[in-house]
């Protein structure tokens, strides 16, 4: 029996290295992509093929719409040659940035990279890849605990976000006839590089999330990587259409 192929963007780093590791663990096979990080991207091959699974990564900028046909070709003949399959399982739409600016004073420019890498590229990049989607497969979308409380500084992204969180809801319904599930995690601040590392490196931040989390610490990635595993896994199967927050309880 074929297993489960899952991709990943972002997978480079962080929450997207932390789910390949973690869906990995669970006999899944893993196609990632990196954007700048070719090098950290052929290290994570070759710890998923210590766990057991096949393993690729591609290069694709999510902010490049024009770019997804040639990716997807990239991606079909990847599914034949390193797994003898022509679709795949799973997509976690996980790459993005963020950026810090007050509402008051964020450029266009700062709102189209957003737009682009968090919203119109997993928009455009999912409906170009839906053909490579098994039936009965699932999707997971990223957003942030930001679309439910607000903190200065996030309009732009926070914004993006939840246009992914209306999004995925439109998906799961007209993807549902084909069974597909289709949810949005969450995230609340996790230590990772995402915003040049801040909640990791700043002890005043990270003093600040962990005493106004329920559980009271930041998140680390191990905390998403083995949500999306859950979300993923066989007992998730009749959850779509929803927002599931992963934040250990940031300001309840
Ligand atoms: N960390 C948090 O506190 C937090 C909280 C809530 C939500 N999130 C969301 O979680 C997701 C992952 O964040 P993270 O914390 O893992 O960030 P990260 O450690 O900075 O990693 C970002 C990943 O996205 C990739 N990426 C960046 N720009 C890209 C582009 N234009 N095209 C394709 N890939 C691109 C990077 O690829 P390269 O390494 O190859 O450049 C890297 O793999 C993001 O969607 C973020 O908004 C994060």
């Amino acid at each position: 029996m074929n297993r489960k192929i899952a991709l990943i963007t972002g997978a480079s780093r962080g929450l997207g290295k932390n789910t390949a590791l973690h869906l990995a663990a669970q006999g899944i096979d893993i196609i990632g992509t990196f954007n700048s990080k070719a090098q950290e991207a052929q290290a994570l091959v070759q710890e998923l093929e210590k766990c057991g699974v096949r393993a690729a990564m591609l290069q694709l900028d999510v902010s490049n719409s024009a770019s997804f046909e040639d990716f997807a070709t990239q991606l079909r003949q990847t599914l034949t040659s390193v797994f003898d399959r022509e679709q795949l399982d799973f997509l976690v739409n996980n790459a993005g940035i963020g950026i810090n600016a007050p509402f008051s004073e964020t450029s266009e420019a700062q709102f189209d990279q957003l737009c682009n890498i968090q919203l119109k590229g997993p928009f455009f990049l999912t409906q170009r890849l839906l053909p490579l989607i098994a039936d009965h497969g699932r999707i997971v979308n990223v957003s942030t605990g930001l679309t439910r409380f607000a903190l200065p500084g996030y309009a732009a992204y926070a914004a993006m976000k939840g246009a992914m969180e209306v999004l995925t809801r439109y998906q799961a319904k007209e993807l549902g006839a084909r069974g597909i599930r289709v949810n949005i995690l969450a995230p609340g601040a996790i230590e990772t590089d995402f915003g040049g590392g801040v909640v990791r490196d700043n002890a005043d931040v990270n003093d600040f999330i962990a005493s106004n989390t329920a559980l009271g610490r930041v998140g680390l990635p191990d905390d998403i990587g083995a949500a999306v595993a859950m979300l993923l896994s066989d007992g998730g199967g009749w959850i779509t259409g929803q927002r599931v927050e992963v934040s250990g309880g940031m300001f309840l």
